[in-house]
């Protein structure tokens, strides 16, 4: 099977879904991402602060898969924003994965406080230029944080990767990125398998369909045109979370689990990007 790309807006294709690694263990990175190339993903999402750079890299180089097949995401940490430091940061990333480029770099968070994003974005918009990423991106930016970006005249992120679940939609950030041409990555997308999975409502559109409920809340992500990095180190759910390319949920499916957001933002996991300044 594979996954259908989506162009971002410079032309370069990512798979629709990818492997999250977030909060496995860099001992444990190999054995999880080996794993999920062996099944099919071609799309890994890891991170400078995740501290597992080490072990996707590993896996990647004992894969064998051609370079030009994968896609791989990191991102820049927060204490390495600013106009000086984003390059050896990104370098110090690209040692660790043992890679002479990444397909998209991110920055994390906005971390509003120190007001240093609008200035990291210029440096990453200098890496891009200079041919050394293929993408350049952000993660947990609100509106008020695109549009600085966005006024600056320069390159538009190419993605915005944010917290989306059944239970948090952030719709006004998803229709920032629609009309600039700003592809939305949902991160948690399972919303980090808690209660959301055994909810009647997905059990009840699971059941009907001989799917599980995380290849119903990942079907939803997918036919509302979000790219999902969904994570696990369980075999088996790698696998159940690789197969959601040959069903389809309807028009009352899709509105059935939109209609589980919880209000004012409640079904929030992570951190406000307006309040999260570590
Ligand atoms: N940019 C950011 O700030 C940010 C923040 C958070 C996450 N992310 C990225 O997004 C990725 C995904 O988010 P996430 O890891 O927070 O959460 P997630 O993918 O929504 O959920 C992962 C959790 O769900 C469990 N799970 C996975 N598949 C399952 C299945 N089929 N059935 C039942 N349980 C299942 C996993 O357990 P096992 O592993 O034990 O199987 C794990 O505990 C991360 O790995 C990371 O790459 C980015």
């Amino acid at each position: 099977m594979t996954v259908p790309p989506l162009a971002l807006n410079n032309g370069v294709e990512i798979p629709q879904l990818g492997f999250g690694v977030f909060q496995v263990p860099d001992a444990e990175t190999e054995a999880a991402v080996s794993e999920a190339l062996a099944v099919g993903y071609r799309s890994i999402d890891t991170a400078a602060i995740y501290g597992n750079e080490r072990g996707v890299g590993q896996a990647i180089a004992k894969s064998g898969i051609a370079r030009e097949e994968l896609f791989v995401t990191t991102k820049l940490w927060n204490s390495d924003q600013g106009r000086e430091t984003t390059r050896p940061a990104y370098e110090a990333s690209l040692e660790k994965l043992g890679l002479d480029h990444v397909d998209l770099y991110l920055i994390h968070w906005p971390t509003p406080a120190a007001d240093r994003y609008v200035e990291t974005w210029e440096a990453m918009e200098e890496l891009y230029d200079a041919g050394a990423v293929r993408a350049i991106g952000v993660s947990n930016f609100l509106p008020d944080h695109l549009r600085r970006i966005v006024d600056l005249g320069g390159t538009v992120p190419a993605v915005n990767q944010i917290e989306v679940h059944p239970g948090l939609h952030q719709s006004d950030v998803t229709d920032f990125g629609a009309k600039y041409d700003i592809a939305t990555e949902a991160w948690s997308p399972l919303a980090q398998g808690g209660d959301l999975l055994g909810h009647p409502v997905i059990v009840d559109i699971a059941g009907r369909l001989g799917r599980t409920p995380a290849q119903v809340i990942l079907r939803w992500h997918i036919q509302q045109g979000r790219i999902v990095i969904p994570k696990s180190v369980t075999p088996s759910r790698i696998s159940e979370n690789f197969d959601v390319f040959g069903f389809e949920l309807t028009a009352e499916d899709l509105a059935a689990i939109d209609g589980l957001e919880a209000p004012g933002g409640a079904g929030r996991i992570g951190p406000d990007p307006a309040e999260f300044n570590r």
